[in-house]
């Protein structure tokens, strides 16, 4: 393969994580969601071993745990699929799941972990069907907080797949050239397609919206499984608060779905009133503002879309008590918010007008610290995943 021949046998990938800035869940029943990538990543290093070493090895540094399968015992769970191998993405069928997940609890999974076990499954499935049975050691870090609503599990699927993709044929990036590099289009096109058969793994019935922006980075507006580049033309400030409550995605998608199925048409209208909300979200950051009060209308506009987003969020039985914890104490200080992600917990986002004082901001946070939150500002709308060859010969 081009890397092994080049003698590269390690690369480290990055990819963001993301904020849904409007739509979500409604995204997931083919209705229009905007997002953005924020400046946190997921680092993925994967250095090749000599053919004599017979595991593949998986770390999770930022939890602490440690996987290694032999080769052997891999084959021997997928033998029903003859070779996984597959030069184009495939889906992960359920009886293979449930293979994979033997191999997973052949790990003594620790009870409290027992949720990120989809994840090592994905890690399974994208390194048997990506680069088959090589021998190899991928280590994983992160910025990013696990099952807040920042797109955790998107960006550590599509930095893996990067890296996976980057010892296989279909990379054909310079090896020579130093720094964080983009790759070609064709390319990010395929492992963003591959993330999401990880993501499926992970979430069950994924929108693709948060793998898709932590592969191409800035702000996307997405509407079933089609992408569009926005080109956000005003700054964007936004206070993150983690509420440190966790959530499971794929129950909470469930649970909507379930609502919907119950009230059909009572769903349609607000899934409706979602997709203009994420339509004006659209319109308002690609407009150029001409002076500083046609900035801060538009920030109001804003501050409003988010407010009745978080509305028809509560509708969908999506808000907890935490979130509206935040709410409450950014309405004091008359600042919109609105969860991201899948709600239930997670995180809150805050618009930070541009002529919001910092003295304003940092009252905010401490009060909001005082209930146990974490708060941060990401910058918002950086580059999507990237690959770095130094150090790697
Ligand atoms: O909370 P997260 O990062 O898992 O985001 C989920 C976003 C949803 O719209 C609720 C689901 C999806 O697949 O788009």
């Amino acid at each position: 393969m081009e890397r092994e021949r080049a003698g590269k046998m390690e690369i480290t990938t990055r990819a963001p994580g993301k904020i849904i800035l409007a739509g979500e869940h409604a995204v997931v029943h083919g209705y229009t969601a905007v997002a953005s990538s924020i400046d946190l990543y997921t680092v993925v290093s994967l250095r090749l071993s000599t053919e004599d070493e017979d595991t593949i090895k998986l770390q999770l540094n930022d939890i602490g745990l440690d996987f290694s399968w032999p080769i052997e015992r891999i084959k021997e769970v997928l033998s029903h699929l003859g070779s996984p191998f597959s030069s184009t993405p495939t889906t992960c069928s359920l009886e293979t799941v449930k293979s994979l997940t033997a191999l997973v609890d052949e790990q003594s999974f620790p009870e409290t972990r027992i949720g990120l076990a989809s994840g090592v499954c994905a890690f399974l499935w994208l390194y048997t069907s990506i680069l088959g049975f090589k021998p190899a050691t991928v280590i994983v870090s992160s910025d990013l907080p696990v099952g807040a609503g920042l797109g955790s599990s998107a960006a550590y699927c599509v930095a893996l797949s990067a890296a996976l993709l980057a010892f296989s044929d279909s990379v054909k990036l310079d090896v020579n050239q130093k720094g964080w590099l983009m790759f070609e289009e064709t390319e990010v096109e395929l492992l963003n397609k591959w993330a999401f058969e990880g993501e499926k793994i992970i979430h069950g019935r994924p929108s693709g919206v948060d793998n898709s922006v932590s592969t191409f980075g800035n702000v996307i507006k997405f509407k079933s499984g089609n992408m569009t580049r926005i080109n956000c033309n005003m700054p964007l400030r936004m206070l993150i608060t983690n509420t440190k409550v966790g959530r499971d995605t794929k129950a909470l998608v469930a649970n909507v779905s379930a609502r919907k199925s119950r009230h059909p048409d009572a769903m349609c209208s607000v899934l409706n009133a979602i997709e203009s909300i994420s339509d004006e979200w659209s319109t308002i950051i690609q407009s150029h503002a001409v002076d500083d009060l046609s900035l801060s209308t538009n920030e109001e506009k804003l501050g409003e879309l988010m407010e009745m987003n978080q509305g028809l969020l509560l509708s969908l039985g999506v808000s907890h008590a935490s979130i509206e914890i935040v709410l409450q104490t950014t309405m004091k200080y008359k600042l919109a918010s609105k969860l991201t992600g899948a709600g239930g917990g997670g995180c809150v986002l805050t618009l930070l007008p541009t002529q919001l004082s910092g003295a304003v901001v940092d009252k905010l946070v401490e009060e909001l610290e005082s209930y146990g939150y974490q708060c941060f500002t990401a910058g918002i709308g950086g580059k999507g995943v990237q690959i770095s060859f130094d150090g790697s010969s």
